[in-house]
């Protein structure tokens, strides 16, 4: 019989860098265009596999996450275990430090590194393709979770394409405390009811938008890293394309979120926005200094975390396997 086997992984977080939405499609999802970008904010995912004996998942989780079915992570540990014939006792342990309802993927995040070390249990039969299946099947942004890094994310989000690392940015969240998260399918509610007709099946040049995105967009972010801007505080000047659509709908709930935009810009950050479907939003800052100063703002009234992105070579340093 194989060895037992302990596997860890940070199960990192996300941010959107921008969500746009196109229309509703027939299957009542959203056709949506979305670059994804892996921060270092992360739960702790740790899985013992005892070999032998029928499949069993068992889940215990540190911190605030649903339990037992309602867990994504364990029903990615269920599906996998199936999908791979994996024989033995899958135990995982989740320790959460990534908020809930707040469009950090906190959720997508810990299935996908379930799915990422069931790959590694099964060996060959877990194709990329199969992964990314089993990802989809799991929820729409699982599968950038697959990948790691910045991410474009196309169709309903479960279209991934590895997209080349950005600069080291720093990232400062905020969102208001207490019962202020967005539950995402009320967010796409909201949106269906200020676009009433968006509903066609348009076409969409997908190839060209990968294209505009990667000459104009991404070189954005790029600028205050590169060349005689290092150091200096740029806005990113292309903004077409890039914003969130689910901005204006949050921002009527509650006066504190854009009072937290407002923070965020006046502290200069050189980017802001709303992340997914919120309730967090987002700064960048090329700085540490007033990225720092900025977060000790906000931390008076709201819940602030201070992040930075982690490209995908880190991404994928954090799994690691060790013989029991
Ligand atoms: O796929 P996932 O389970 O994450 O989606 C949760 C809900 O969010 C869906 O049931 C749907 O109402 C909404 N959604 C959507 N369009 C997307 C992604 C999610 O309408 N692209």
């Amino acid at each position: 019989m194989p060895p037992a086997l302990n596997l860890r992984a940070r199960a990192h977080a996300k941010i959107n860098l921008g969500l746009k939405i196109l229309r509703r499609r027939r299957d009542g999802f959203h056709e949506l265009r979305t670059v994804f970008q892996t921060i270092a904010l992360a739960d702790r995912v740790e899985l013992d596999f005892q070999p032998g004996g029928r499949a069993a998942v068992a889940l215990e989780v540190a911190g605030e996450a649903p339990a037992g079915e309602d867990n994504l992570a364990y029903r990615a540990a269920r599906l996998a275990a199936d999908a791979y014939r994996l024989r033995g006792r899958l135990a995982i342990r989740l320790t959460k430090r990534i908020p809930q309802r707040a469009g950090l993927g906190g959720g997508s995040s810990d299935a996908a590194a379930v799915l990422r070390m069931a790959a590694h249990l099964a060996g060959r039969a877990a194709t990329p393709r199969r992964q990314l299946e089993l990802a989809a099947e799991l929820g729409s942004d699982v599968a950038p979770f697959l990948l790691g890094g910045t991410v474009l994310g196309l169709g309903r989000g479960e279209e991934v394409y590895g997209l080349p690392d950005l600069p080291p940015w720093r990232v400062v969240l905020a969102m208001p405390r207490d019962g202020a998260g967005v539950a995402t399918p009320e967010a796409f509610r909201a949106w269906d009811r200020s676009h009433p007709g968006l509903t066609a099946a348009g076409e969409f040049a997908t190839i060209m938008e990968f294209c505009s995105l990667l000459e104009q967009v991404l070189p954005a972010f790029r600028a205050p890293h590169s060349g005689r801007n290092r150091g200096r505080l740029v806005r990113p000047t292309v903004h077409a394309g890039i914003e969130n659509d689910f901005q204006a709908g949050v921002f009527s709930l509650s006066p504190d979120f854009p009072r937290i935009h407002r923070q965020l810009r006046q502290g200069q950050a050189a980017w802001v926005s709303l992340t997914g479907s919120g309730a967090a939003q987002f700064g960048l800052f090329a700085r540490a200094e007033p990225a720092l100063r900025t977060a000790a703002r906000l931390q008076r009234r709201y819940q602030v975390w201070s992040s930075r992105f982690v490209g995908r070579s880190e991404f994928h340093r954090g799994l690691t396997v060790e013989t029991k």
